[in-house]
């Protein structure tokens, strides 16, 4: 068979680690459908996906996947181990390594960014209200915990504070705490979880932003929303500089601990960026919560999946050396300002951010129409029902399908004025 100028085809195969999720892994493998063949290097390169099982493995078994996007080894080991192993064995590009993510958790990942002069909260971590399960607790505490002031340092962080576990996620243990009466309740409540005290910011806007690899959507994100209307379809929230700057902390972010699939959140006064959250390597991606976002995540996946496939790029194994990094944030003549545009060179550079969007208008220039009629099409909307149906009552049906169709049918309507428009 014939394939264009060059008679190598390279096939690259890339691994889906799922969880319960249908909806993006069906919406990425029609939109991987649309892409390929391509000619580069010299080479004609095919992709596929597949979805990974989960069996035994020896440890020098071969592997298959050129990549993997995981959404599952956060809390199934198993497949994490099998991540690590065909990352060290087999040089697979994983979105994300969970080298970097089980190194960095939400507390490294405070300490890091306050190193670089982020707008980080004052966050103060607490030892354990209950003893730890360990025979020479007793004997330690005794003779090496410090008794400490818990009333003493939450008037220093101030009220209202946040309690947070030092590694949290989904909201597990968080609370507002507004008086002292408040205080000893969530701590005593806190048992064995590790926790941060963490001084509240009022904030104008809450701005949630997913990278994917050089692909950044900084969006409009309302906590308190149930999940389907967490996400607001506003552009230009932000003031121009605090855009910016929203962009870059999530970038850099991502840049400094390896993520290529994350989200980063920040509390927004003012121009004033405050990141609270950004230690979420396997963000979710839901039709249902992204919904207007959710081609532009899917072909972003799809795009820098194929950009590191076959240009080979090479994947980062174990944890990286913040040093540049830290040369910056040390410098004393630096303002702020001038540490985040260097940061930003630094995260930019790590992305190939200026030569991934060449590549893409050369190799995969047809894309965005492509996606556009797919998502217009009598076939995405089958997608969005069932996805509907498998998570919601059968009485919200209806109510959730005319939601998200609403909201899906005017990121059509954009799209088509974008790509209709002069120059686009
Ligand atoms: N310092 C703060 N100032 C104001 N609000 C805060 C602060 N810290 C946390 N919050 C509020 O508490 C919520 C949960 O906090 P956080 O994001 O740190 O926890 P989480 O367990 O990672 O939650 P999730 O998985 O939903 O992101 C935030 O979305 C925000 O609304
Ligand atoms: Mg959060």
């Amino acid at each position: 068979m014939s394939l264009g100028m060059s008679s190598d085809v390279r096939a690259h195969l890339i691994g889906l680690l799922l969880g319960a999720e249908e909806d993006w892994p069906r919406a990425f493998e029609s939109i991987l459908r649309m892409v390929g063949p391509i000619q580069h290097g010299g080479e004609t390169h095919s992709l596929s996906s597949e979805r990974v099982r989960i069996h035994p493995f020896d440890l020098t078994d071969p592997v298959r996947h050129g990549l993997v996007i995981d959404r599952l080894a956060y809390w199934y080991y198993h497949p994490r181990e099998w991540l690590k192993k065909a990352s060290l064995m087999n040089d697979t590009y994983l979105l994300n390594s969970p080298f970097t993510f089980q190194a960095m958790e939400k507390h490294s990942a405070y300490v890091a960014m306050l190193r670089l002069g982020m707008k980080i909260p004052k966050t103060v971590l607490v030892p354990y209200k209950n003893p730890v399960d360990n025979v020479r607790w007793a004997y330690t505490s005794a003779r090496y915990n410090d008794p400490f002031d818990l009333e003493a340092i939450a008037e220093e962080v101030g009220y209202p504070l946040y309690m947070k576990p030092f590694d949290g996620g989904g909201w597990r243990g968080v609370s507002r705490v507004d008086n002292v009466e408040q205080l000893h309740t969530s701590y005593d409540e806190s048992g064995n979880m590790l926790m941060h005290l963490q001084a509240t910011i009022d904030y104008d806007h809450f701005a949630r932003a997913l990278s994917i690899g050089p692909e950044t959507m900084v969006m409009d994100f309302r906590p308190g929303e149930p999940m389907h209307s967490r996400y607001a379809v506003t552009h230009n929230f932000l003031s121009a500089q605090a855009g910016w700057e929203a962009e870059t902390v999530s970038k850099v972010v991502n840049a400094f601990f390896g993520w290529e699939f994350n989200s980063c959140e920040m509390l927004v006064r003012g121009d004033d960026v405050h990141p609270i959250d950004y230690a979420n390597a396997c963000p979710d991606v839901a039709l249902t919560s992204l919904h207007y976002y959710f081609p532009w995540a899917i072909t972003a996946l799809v795009r820098w999946s194929t950009y590191c496939l076959v240009t080979g790029r090479r994947s980062f194994i174990g944890v990286r050396s913040p040093r540049a990094y830290f040369d910056i944030a040390d410098d004393p003549d630096r303002t702020y300002m001038e540490k985040m545009r260097a940061y930003r060179e630094l995260a930019d550079s790590e992305f190939d951010s200026a030569r991934y969007w060449e590549w893409c208008e050369q190799h995969l220039p047809h894309l965005p129409e492509r996606v556009l009629e797919w998502v217009a099409s009598p076939e995405f909307d089958k997608l969005l029902v069932e996805t509907v149906r498998a998570t919601y009552p059968a009485h919200e049906h209806d109510q959730f399908v005319a939601h998200f169709r609403g909201l899906t049918g005017l990121w059509v309507k954009d799209q088509r004025n974008i790509l209709a428009a002069p120059g686009a």
